[in-house]
């Protein structure tokens, strides 16, 4: 006992004040990150080593409030040292146990008489800082700007999606050195930026690059809580700043108590593929806050979804076309519950779709708990109920925050009511500086989608949706900075270009076979993605309208069957689609696959890849010794070995490998898929042939 008591000590409380000097480094417990703390002529710097290599030079950090400037005259009053080496199990996810080692430095200055702290933490595969105010001597206060830079010590290849655009999140990548990065750039290589060109010239995180050295670095944050997402502002240099998007009057951050800034976050790894596993970002969060966890689900849904947005043949407003009818549903529920989903996703069921309620921002009139009159709400929710799967809800908000705020209590408590346990939510907006809010002054206001404003609206759907205890899926979102890890009810969310473009985009604007190979390195390290994989009828499955059932030949999706599979290894999300018609999966063999993978994990382990060109995943089931891969391609063929030292030791394993033909590939047969069966053990290799554009799915089942 007495032992116990003893480690316990050591591993939480190993914290000690340290004498005052103008330089500090804090190591990461490996060793292999330094960061330098530097006061100089009362102003704040930090950079950064990795094995001994200057990664970041000396980078500024301050904030400036209208009541204080923690800028240029700071002192230093107190330092003190911690180190942290312990664990913690997630709820669902990639992994059960999250290591949490790391060393951290807290430096508490004045500035203008207040006292503010900054806290600086080390781990192995990357830092975290934070900005921290006490409430005591500051009345209610506005940020006016946040000083922090990221001072590149190279000038390496980046992938980013510009910030202040108005899409949102919803673009693809564009590939250029830190220094090249502009809007113009970007209209030049991947599409062009149309519309007002509001803001700075800025890029979202997760930004990521990849140095000369190999060495790969993200730069993001951890916990967005009563603040204003951060985005990167460029300058044609290598030298970054923070950009806190702002209220449409320019102030940046409202601040009424206490405040802890959001970590601004670098995860570094050696190499790219090393990257995906970093856990920094969840380990800069709070812990969960919901005790009971039991309802939370992870699982598989199906969807009264890709008829309207893919093959066009349905509506979600009214017509003769209406998806959401009550026997079209039930047909839905009877397929779900014959391969047993957990879910089925119903857009199109409730009243407001008739309106103008798409892309002005002004539309007001969607109801969350009034079910369109084709939609018999007691009795699909009974039909759901006997065949034991229950319906996934859809409030598509249009971006009305008001509208929806004023539901909110009773659209959730229909859902709790109804036996639903998953929303998706969805912000469809000209996603400039467009959304609707109404000031104290009864005057309406445009409010970015990323800033303060936003941040707070989506914490009061998340807190109202575990309160009548359901988990969220979240489209047009902002981004996700690790709030799983407090309310493991934020369960998924879009926030990329995603599968739906394939739907309705035509074949030269929808996403490329490269996409796929680049999230994992960018969008996928800040969360799970709703990226609804799975679509088997890859050409000649659009409508040109749903009053007119002839095929629109201008849609193929950049992608084949055996990728499709691979997806729902390589994409993590908790709750993974199964996106394509009942009717393309029935009778297929390659939808045993869907069938079997799981959406929560006990390990994950990124066997190989490089950032837009290819990588493969390797995950095993939390709930049996069976493991998943998943490999994925860009436009270019190639062999990969893999070495199958991951399997449980003890074991023989059957791995059932779902792959493209020979010579197939996303132009060539993408809807061939070749299925074969071998013995092996953690002693074997395997050759994982892939096809341009296309992928393999391999599940290993444990014989013994
Ligand atoms: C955009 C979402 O991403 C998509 O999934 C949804 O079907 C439409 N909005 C309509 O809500
Ligand atoms: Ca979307």
């Amino acid at each position: 006992m007495k032992k116990i008591f003893f480690v316990a000590l050591l591993v939480f409380q190993n914290a000690c004040t340290v004498k005052l000097s103008d330089t500090y480094v804090v190591s990461s417990p490996d060793g292999s990150i330094d960061m330098t703390i530097k006061l100089k002529n009362g102003n704040l710097f930090y950079s950064i080593q990795k094995n001994k290599s200057q990664i970041l030079d000396f980078s500024k950090l301050g904030l400036i409030a209208n009541t204080f400037s923690f800028d240029s005259s700071i002192v230093l009053k107190s330092v003190r040292k911690k180190q942290r080496r312990t664990s913690w199990n997630q709820v669902w996810g990639e992994e059960k146990v999250i290591k949490d080692y790391h060393n951290e430095i807290f430096l508490q200055f004045s500035a203008n008489n207040n006292i503010i702290g900054v806290r600086f933490r080390a781990f192995d595969d990357g830092v975290g800082f934070r900005y921290e105010i006490p409430k005591s001597k500051l009345s209610d206060y506005e940020i006016l700007d946040e000083l922090t830079q990221f001072n590149l010590s190279e000038d390496s290849p980046s992938w980013w999606i510009p910030a202040y655009a108005y899409r949102r999140y919803e673009f693809l990548y564009a590939n250029t050195t830190v220094s090249e990065i502009s809007r113009d750039k970007y209209s030049e290589i991947v599409e062009n930026l149309s519309g007002p060109r509001l803001g700075p010239e800025a890029v979202q995180t997760p930004f990521t690059l990849q140095r000369n050295d190999g060495i790969a670095l993200s730069i993001h944050e951890a916990n967005l809580t009563n603040y204003s997402s951060m985005t990167l502002k460029v300058n044609g240099t290598t030298n970054l700043e923070c950009d806190l998007v702002p209220w449409s009057n320019g102030t940046k951050v409202y601040v009424d108590s206490d405040l802890n800034t959001p970590w601004r976050t670098i995860m570094i790894a050696d190499k790219a593929s090393d990257l995906p596993m970093s856990t920094l970002t969840l380990n800069l969060n709070e812990p969960n806050t919901i005790k009971n966890t039991s309802w939370i689900k992870p699982g598989k849904y199906i969807g009264l979804w890709w008829e309207m947005i893919g093959t066009n043949q349905s509506t979600w407003g009214s017509g003769p076309n209406h998806g959401a009818k009550t026997e079209r549903v039930k047909e839905y529920i009877d397929f779900g519950s014959k391969y047993g989903f957990d879910g089925l996703l119903v857009e199109g069921w409730n009243l407001g779709w008739d309106e103008n309620w798409c892309c002005t921002g002004d539309g007001e009139k969607f109801s969350f708990y009034q079910p369109h009159p084709e939609f018999n709400s007691d009795e699909v929710n009974a039909y759901a109920k006997k065949k034991n799967i229950r319906l996934v809800g859809h409030h598509e908000t249009g971006t009305q925050i008001s509208n929806y705020e004023s539901q909110l209590d009773r659209a959730f408590q229909y859902c709790q009511s109804n036996g639903i346990r998953v929303v998706k939510t969805g912000y469809v907006n000209d996603g400039s500086q467009n959304i609707k809010r109404l000031g104290g002054d009864g005057k309406v206001y445009r409010e970015w989608h990323h800033g303060q404003f936003m941040v707070e609206h989506f914490r009061k759907v998340l807190e109202t949706a575990a309160k009548y205890q359901v988990g969220l899926v979240v489209h047009e979102p902002i981004k996700d900075t690790g709030l799983r890890r407090t309310f493991p009810n934020m369960l998924s969310r879009e926030g990329a270009k995603g599968q739906e473009f394939n739907g309705f985009m035509s074949t030269s604007d929808n996403n490329k076979p490269n996409h796929t190979t680049i999230l994992p390195y960018t969008r996928l390290l800040s969360s799970p993605m709703d990226y609804t994989p799975g679509i088997f009828k890859l050409t000649n499955y659009r409508y040109y309208a749903p009053d007119d059932r002839s095929i629109n030949p201008n849609h193929r999706i950049p992608s084949t069957i055996a990728k499709e599979l691979a997806l729902y290894v390589v994409i993590y999300a908790p709750v993974q689609m199964a996106a394509d018609l009942p009717a393309h999966y029935e009778g297929h063999p390659g939808f045993q696959f869907i069938l079997d993978v799981p959406t929560d994990w006990s390990k994950t382990k990124v066997l190989n890849g490089e950032i837009g060109k290819f990588i493969t995943t390797a995950r095993k089931d939390r709930f049996s010794s069976d493991w998943f891969v998943g490999s994925i391609t860009n436009e270019e063929q190639r062999n990969l070995k893999v070495s199958l030292s991951f399997l449980d030791k003890n074991r023989s394993y059957e791995a059932i490998i779902y792959k493209d033909p020979d010579g197939g590939g996303w132009l060539k047969k993408p809807e061939e898929l070749v299925i074969s069966k071998v013995k092996v053990t953690h002693k074997d290799q395997l050759q994982l042939g892939l096809q341009p554009g296309g992928g393999q799915a391999i599940h290993f089942k444990a014989l013994d």
